[in-house]
Formats: C-alpha cells, sequence, structure tokens
C-alpha cells in the first residue's frame, strides 16, 4: 500500500537515483529482530538454517549496507555484494533502466562497489542473529589475475558471511563469463576451494542462463568435482526476448519478467543434470508465489529476486512467503522441502 503510493515518485527519478533513494529510505530502518522462523518455510541448505526460502539477489545491497534489514520484508536471506577486492566506480551512467512496460530491469553497472575491506568492517558489526548474511564475490575490471582476486574474496570475505557466491556470470565485466569455461572453471574452483581450506564457508556457485547444453554439462561436472555446496541459476541475460520497451536495446543484463522463462528452464536443466547431489538456488523474473512455488517445485530449494521488487515493492517476499504456505497446504505438505524437485519426481 504504501510502496504504491511511493511508486510514482521512485517511478519519477532516473533509476539509480530511485535506487539509491531506496537505500536512504530502508537505512532508517531499525535493525530489529528477526521472528522465530516459520517450520513451515524453514529449512536446512547446505548445511546452513534458512529462516525463509526468499532471499533478496545480489546487486541490490552490494556494499552491505541494509541486508541486515530485510528480515522486515519477510526475506530469509540476503546476498550482498558483487564486491570486488578494491573498489570499483563501475561503469558509466547511465547504466541501469526500468523497462515498465515488461516489469524488467536491464544494468550494466559494471560492479560498482566500495571494495571488500570496506564492506568488511561495515559487516564486522552488522547484528546477525537469525539472519542468513551471503557474500558474492567477484574480480576487480581491471585485474591482471581474475583467478588471484577470486582467492583474495574467500580470504578476505570468508569469516564474515554464513556463504560465499562465486560470481562469474556478471555480463558487464568483460570476459568474465569466460570463467564459465571448463578448463578456466576448474582452476578456478581448484584455487577457491583451496584458499577456504577445510570445514570453511560454504561456497556456491553463480551461473548465467547463457549456457548452451555442452556448458552445462561442464560446469554440472566442476561443481561436483569440486563439492560446491550450491548452484545460484542465474544472473540476468544477455539474450533479449521480444520487449515492449524503447529501452529494450540498451546493452548489459537483462532481468525482471522477460528472464523468468529461460531461468526456469535452465533451472530445470541443471536439476535433470545433477538431480538432488547439490542444492539449487532459483533466480530470474519471480514476481509472485505461484512463480516461486513453480521454481521451488522444479527443483530449488531457494529462491532469489531483485527486478520485481522494483515494481511490487519490498514486502513482494512477505506475500511470497504467504503464498507459499497456502500452496503447501493445499498439496498436503507441512515443510518446503518436501515440495523441492516434487515435478522432477512425478514425471
Ligand atoms: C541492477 C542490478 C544489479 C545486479 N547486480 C548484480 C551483482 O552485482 N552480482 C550478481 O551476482 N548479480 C547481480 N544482479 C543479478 C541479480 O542478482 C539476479 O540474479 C537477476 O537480476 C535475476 O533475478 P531478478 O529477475 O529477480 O532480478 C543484478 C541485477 C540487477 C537488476
Amino acid at each position: 500500500m504504501i510502496y504504491s503510493l511511493l511508486r510514482p515518485i521512485f517511478f519519477h527519478l532516473d533509476a539509480e537515483k530511485a535506487h539509491h533513494a531506496t537505500l536512504s529510505a530502508l537505512s532508517c530502518i531499525p535493525s530489529g529482530t528477526p521472528k522465530a522462523p516459520d517450520p513451515m518455510l524453514s529449512s536446512t541448505v547446505a548445511g546452513i538454517c534458512f529462516p525463509g526460502p526468499v532471499g533478496l539477489a545480489a546487486g541490490f545491497d552490494k556494499d552491505g549496507k541494509i541486508a541486515h534489514k530485510m528480515h522486515h520484508f519477510g526475506f530469509g536471506f540476503a546476498e550482498l555484494g558483487t564486491l570486488t577486492p578494491l573498489p570499483q566506480d563501475g561503469n558509466p551512467r547511465p547504466r541501469l533502466f526500468r523497462l515498465a512496460e515488461d516489469q524488467a530491469v536491464i544494468n550494466r553497472m559494471g560492479f560498482n562497489n566500495g571494495g571488500q575491506q570496506d564492506a568488511a568492517r561495515r559487516l564486522a558489526t552488522m547484528p546477525r542473529a537469525g539472519r542468513v548474511i551471503g557474500i558474492n564475490i567477484g574480480a576487480n575490471k581491471d585485474a591482471a589475475d581474475r583467478v588471484a582476486d577470486y582467492v583474495t574474496g574467500v580470504h578476505a570475505m570468508g569469516r564474515l558471511g554464513d556463504y560465499l557466491t562465486i560470481n562469474i556470470s556478471s555480463p558487464n565485466t568483460p570476459g568474465l563469463r569466460a570463467l564459465q569455461s571448463k578448463a578456466a572453471l576448474d582452476e578456478l574452483l581448484s584455487a577457491i576451494t583451496q584458499a577456504r581450506g577445510d570445514k570453511a564457508i560454504p561456497l556456491f556457485l553463480k551461473v548465467a542462463p547463457d549456457l548452451e547444453p555442452a556448458d552445462r554439462e561442464d560446469i554440472a561436472a566442476s561443481v561436483l568435482d569440486h563439492k560446491i555446496d550450491a548452484l545460484i541459476i542465474s544472473n540476468t541475460t544477455i539474450s533479449r526476448p521480444p520487449l515492449q520497451s524503447s529501452l529494450g536495446g540498451e546493452g548489459g543484463g537483462l532481468s525482471g519478467a522477460p528472464l523468468h522463462d529461460l531461468a526456469l528452464e535452465r533451472l530445470r536443466q541443471f536439476r535433470a543434470l545433477l538431480g538432488d547431489q547439490i542444492p539449487l538456488i532459483g533466480a530470474g523474473g519471480i514476481s509472485n508465489a505461484q512463480q516461486a512455488y513453480a521454481r521451488i517445485r522444479a527443483g530449488a530449494s531457494l529462491i532469489q529476486l531483485y527486478s520485481a521488487m522494483v515494481y511490487e515493492g519490498p514486502y513482494l517476499a512477505a506475500r511470497i512467503n504467504a503464498g507459499l504456505k497456502k500452496y503447501l497446504k493445499r498439496d498436503g505438505l507441512t515443510n518446503i522441502t518436501q515440495a523441492v524437485g516434487i515435478d522432477t519426481r512425478a514425471a
């Protein structure tokens, strides 16, 4: 209700200014104490107890300023970043576009962030009780050795989050997504798992939706070989399904409603390759409980969202939680884990 009143004001602003205004507004909210986890919606994934299945996707809170407050809106976890070892400005503006007719966003931010040291200081004092905070790490644009940047990220951030996400799928750092190819990925994951050491923070890998069948098979083999703890499917797409908005030709990654079908298809394909050997996290175009439930039934243990929040407001997560509970009750299930992959089992 409040968001539908504020939305015209935010939409009047340039998209990036609106985003900063949103972060400023959220930073005024007290941290508060998360409610006890809901027995129907809480689950343990990759050894972590998630109070709810709906997460804030990376990119919204790059520097970790408000992640600990998102429980107020029903988020069960929040992923901050992408954080690079050194601070960087990202690409020139404008670099963030709302495609309202398509309920979509295009961004070519280019990992603008204040760097890992700055975020580490903030994380050290962030209230953590009852919260799950993931940290998404990447490489600086001008890094001479990208693998070394990820290793730096593991050392700098590995003790500060509940999990680390290795982001090799953003389209806005030239060449980054080449790390998804078999030899490069194996080299990267070897270096990262070695840097993490034994019994340390769970490692999640985030992939692009723009992957050919052979790429997906290679990634599936690599995540199993290197015992990666979860796979996030997916980042934004460089593809352009038919769009209504005149901004559809802007370069960068497309997210929101037009990504929905592609991201769901990729999740199903990875589930077919991996079964339940590794938890999957579904992201891409999720904007309501029905879509969230479908993603879970297709094999996602958790889901993440960002773009739909631009159109629906932050309480979208709470609405999805309420809808998920209705679907679980309708299907005679008592906990979200019972729904994970249920459609693949029935097939
Ligand atoms: C403005 C913007 C910035 C993003 N920045 C990042 C980022 O820094 N790191 C990352 O892994 N994903 C980033 N993403 C991708 C999201 O985390 C998510 O994977 C993608 O947008 C699909 O979900 P959605 O359709 O719900 O937005 C960004 C997305 C948007 C819209």
